[in-house]
């Protein structure tokens, strides 16, 4: 059996957090990227915050760009 340890990916883990100054998870994020976010301040504009620390654009891009590698290749 697989603990949350063990997970190395956002896409083992469901509903992480990936901005905590905004609570916002990496399901908001993919949301927002389907909506057509490919930027970390589009992300905080489909959600209606903004940056704070900003700490969490470099997590949020990778997940952008797997969504858009994702659509790339289907
Ligand atoms: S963690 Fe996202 S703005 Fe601080």
């Amino acid at each position: 059996m697989r603990s949350a340890r063990t997970a190395h990916t956002t896409q083992e883990i469901a509903g992480v957090y990936v901005c905590l100054c905004n609570a916002l998870t990496d399901g908001q994020v993919r949301a927002a990227a389907a909506a057509g976010a490919t930027r970390p301040k589009d992300v905080f504009a489909t959600c209606g915050c903004g940056a704070q620390c900003a700490n969490c654009t470099r997590l949020m891009l990778s997940i952008l760009r797997e969504g858009l590698a994702a659509n790339a290749a289907s």
